[in-house]
């Protein structure tokens, strides 16, 4: 890089408000968008656009807000503290005062708006630099503006300022190019003129929008035209469901375009952190939420719910199946109708098939819970069949134990397993044994009650309730 001064530029994200209108008891800022927090998509979105240095302006839920940057972000983001929220003028000022180093070209982004493109806000430092403006800004047309502030030109087209929404007057009402927040200022310029501001407005606070005004009185505003539709403010709760859906909307066909088959790409939910391998296939309304790796040739059904999922090569996962923090080896089937909960690991070719739950189990190569079964803390190894309705006792009331059935072990149905206990390599349990002993290698364990026949009992007793029924 040649001149740092002329080169680099940084960030302040504004991200300090409450967020009243959200009615939430959740800081607004950290409310979800396709799996990735409002302030998040805005510090990745100016990260990503370039930005050398990013400075975040905190207030309310303070600490919440910081611990999420840590997490995301590390050391790669500051905050500040903005005392009173006395408005988007003031949570600069905050960030100035706060950071002396701040200087050069500084864009100036809300940290409610999640969906905009780091493409966007590149080419508009790229153009305040260029003219070397004091002000650089998007602006936006919105046939309902209603709640932006307006974008007010004057005769010969450049704008002259901005006019939040509290304050238009009824012509100003009716102006469509709205002010969707993104700037990019000259340092210096910046620090004179929100000295300057005043609450002389509706609202009473301090506005970053007035210093657009100052700018233009200068003669050094560069405008740029954006797509509302990339530039969503997140206000109430349907401008959060809005941002989302658009951001769903972007993933699902970014995931189409690289070869994902999708069967509808306006009910696939993949929050932004998944990764889904081109040849792969996805059908419809399924939710695939925080971390999923799905490789290619794995096929997931219609309502699958996957959270935290590893799905291997060429595994099915069938219509209706939840599952949590596990892995389905290649080549596996699971569902319809499965629930695997967390740490379930099963291997190659296995299959757990309708109606059974699995919790912290490992099931080897090619074994099978086909139907009905309750499978927890169980060590499975391979070519195990497990009958339907089996279930692992594995809970004592205080603490959970292991099942370990070794490989090649066959159940028959209606078993319970009392844990902790093990079956051996090859062993044989009989349909509705209650297994409490550990069983040896190639045994066969039986624990039920004789069968007993009584001729003609069936009839003799229907015949005396019918009697019985008539008197
Ligand atoms: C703001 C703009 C409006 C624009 C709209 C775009 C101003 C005065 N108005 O209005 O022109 O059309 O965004 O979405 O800037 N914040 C603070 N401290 C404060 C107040 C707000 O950090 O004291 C933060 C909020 O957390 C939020 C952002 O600034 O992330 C914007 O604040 P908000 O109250 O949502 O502004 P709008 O009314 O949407
Ligand atoms: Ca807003």
């Amino acid at each position: 890089m040649s001149d740092e001064s002329t080169d680099t530029w940084s960030a302040i994200i504004l991200a300090a408000g409450e967020g009243t209108r959200m009615k939430s008891s959740r800081p607004k800022v950290l409310h979800d968008v396709a799996g990735r927090t409002l302030v998040a998509w805005v510090v990745r979105a100016a990260l990503e656009a370039g930005a050398a240095r990013c400075v975040v302006v905190v207030g309310h839920a303070r600490s919440e807000v910081e611990e999420e940057l840590r997490v995301q972000f590390g050391k790669r983001v500051e905050t500040v503290l903005q005392p009173q929220r006395r408005g988007t003028g003031d949570a600069v000022r905050c960030a100035l005062d706060g950071h002396d180093e701040l200087e050069g070209r500084l864009a100036v982004l809300y940290g409610d708006c999640p969906l905009i493109p780091p493409s966007l806000l590149a080419e508009l430092v790229e153009r305040s630099t260029k003219s070397a403006a004091d002000c650089g800004l998007v602006t936006a047309t919105l046939a309902e503006p209603r709640g932006y502030g307006r974008i007010v030109r004057d005769g010969a087209g450049a704008v002259q300022r901005i006019v939040e929404d509290r304050d238009c007057s009824e012509a100003e009402q009716a102006i469509e190019e709205v002010n969707p927040g993104l700037y990019v200022f000259e340092g210096a310029f910046l620090r004179e003129s929100i000295a300057t501001l005043s609450p002389d407005n509706a609202q009473g606070q301090l506005y970053l929008t007035d210093v657009v005004e100052l700018a233009a009185q200068r003669g050094t505003v560069v405008d740029m035209r954006g797509d509302m539709s990339d530039l969503t403010g997140v206000n109430d709760q349907r401008d959060l469901a809005l941002a989302s859906a658009a951001r769903r909307r972007v993933i699902a066909e970014e995931l189409a375009r690289s070869g994902v088959a999708i069967t509808d790409l306006d009910t696939l939910y993949v929050d932004v952190s998944c990764e889904i391998e081109p040849g792969a296939s996805l059908g419809a309304n399924v939710h695939l939420r925080g971390r999923c790796t799905i490789a290619a040739g794995a096929h997931i059904d219609t309502g699958c719910v996957l959270t935290n999922v590893v799905v291997e090569a060429d595994a099915k996962v069938l219509a209706y199946t939840v599952a949590t923090d596990s892995t389905i080896g290649r080549e596996a089937q699971v569902g319809p109708f499965t629930h695997l909960r967390p740490e379930s690991v099963l291997g190659p070719r296995s299959k757990v098939g309708n109606f059974s739950e699995t919790k912290q189990t490992t099931l080897g190569e090619g074994s099978k819970v086909n139907h009905l079964s309750y499978v927890g803390n169980g060590e499975i190894g391979r070519g195990v069949n497990i009958g339907a309705g089996t279930i692992f006792c594995n809970y004592d009331g205080e603490q959970k134990h292991t099942t370990t059935l070794e490989d090649d072990v066959f159940v028959g149905s209606d078993t319970q397993f009392v844990a902790p206990v093990t079956v051996k390599k090859g062993a044989y349990v009989a349909s509705g044994t209650t297994v409490t002993r550990d069983v040896p290698e190639d045994a066969l364990a039986v624990s039920r009650t004789k069968q007993e026949n009584k001729e003609g009992y069936a009839a003799r007793l229907r015949a005396r309730l019918r009697n019985k029924k008539k008197s």
